[in-house]
């Protein structure tokens, strides 16, 4: 692993994490290739270890995924030291009647799949703003015990993006001291965590890991000219302003980016606050030029602006 001298590596806020730029995100639409069975187990196996030989020593999975066994395949016999490994808990019921058990029989089961003693980011999964408290009040104990116990190194939360995309959950909980790493939704078509999240992140460096870069609409450009032409019909964005054609055109030719996916990344990665950016396929080629994309310079300024003026106040859309 780490033969990609390419490969750039930050630190991933207060964990003091040493965690390259791009990250292996091992769950949404492809899950390693995994979701549709198409590809088996010994392709995504491959799919991790290809990533590691890229330099990217960030992989984010979790107990829902399935993906935590291959990802254990994968690292057996790495140094576990140059691994950061995140996964996460699934929300049990508020009204299980162990909670705390729940949980540790998930970080358990999570460690065995994995094939470790610890986790480096274990993750309180989707929790939305009706999760809250429960996240706080009951879950929260349990994880700080779990990290007393050194069975995982750090806490983090991911939000429910697609049901809480102007981020109500991670606004509030930000204003305590719960997380050392969040992972939020942003992307090109709705990058309101600059304003609401990103700020506060950034002042108690917080770590922050970055899903929804491309998703859907960022790689199937039918899906892009459809939420396009939505917004139009809604108002929200004048009929001139952009097309789904014009779209795609104008962030080709503006710029020296040769497809969108390369655009949406290039987006999230050089935002302020951003620390790591997930890339999530099944496929080796899309790998290879996501991590390519991702160590490219920003975008040209003339682009950006132009983004921020059609997208730059929406926080609604996901682009799933
Ligand atoms: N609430 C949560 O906790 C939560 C929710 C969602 C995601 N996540 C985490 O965040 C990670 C990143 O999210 P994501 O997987 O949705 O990532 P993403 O990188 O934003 O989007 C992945 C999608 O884009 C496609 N794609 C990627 N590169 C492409 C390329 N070069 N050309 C064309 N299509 C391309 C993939 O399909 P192909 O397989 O065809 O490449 C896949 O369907 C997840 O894997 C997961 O670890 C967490």
């Amino acid at each position: 692993m780490g033969m990609n001298d390419g490969m750039e590596y930050t630190t991933l806020g207060r964990t003091g994490l040493k965690a390259s730029v791009a990250g292996l995100g091992c769950g949404g639409p492809s899950r390693l290739g995994m979701r549709n069975d198409a590809q088996g187990e010994k392709s995504a196996v491959a799919l991790v270890r290809q990533a590691l030989d890229l330099g990217i020593n960030f992989l984010d999975t979790a107990e829902s995924y399935g993906t935590e066994a291959v990802v254990g395949k994968a690292i057996a016999g790495i140094a576990r030291d140059r691994l950061i490994i995140s996964t996460k808990k699934a929300l049990p019921s508020a009204h299980h009647s162990d909670t705390e058990g729940e949980v540790k029989r998930g970080l358990e089961h999570s460690l065995k799949l994995l094939g470790t003693d610890y986790i480096d980011v274990y993750h309180l999964h989707g929790v939305e703003p009706k999760d809250y408290d429960f996240a706080r009040e009951r879950l929260m104990p349990v994880m700080r015990r779990l990290r007393e116990q050194r069975k995982i190194r750090f806490i983090g939360v991911t939000e429910g993006f697609v049901q809480d995309p102007s981020h109500q959950m991670l606004e509030q909980s930000l204003k305590e001291d719960l997380w050392d790493v969040v992972m939020v939704g942003f992307n090109l078509l709705n990058p309101s965590a600059r304003g609401s999240v990103l700020p506060m992140t950034r002042e108690k460096r917080v770590g922050v890991l970055n899903m929804f870069a491309v998703r859907r609409a960022l790689s199937q450009p039918d899906r892009l000219k459809g939420i396009l032409t939505d917004l139009v019909h809604k108002g929200v964005i004048a009929e001139n302003a952009v097309n789904g054609e014009d779209l795609i055109d104008f962030v080709l030719r503006e710029s020296d980016a040769t497809t969108l996916p390369e655009v949406a990344y290039r987006f999230c990665r050089h935002e302020r606050g951003v620390d790591i950016v997930l890339t999530g396929t099944g496929n080796p080629e899309h790998l290879r030029a996501n991590v390519e994309s991702i160590l490219k310079p920003p975008l040209p300024e003339s682009v950006l602006q132009k983004l921020e003026k059609i997208f730059g106040n929406l926080d609604y859309l996901t682009g799933n």
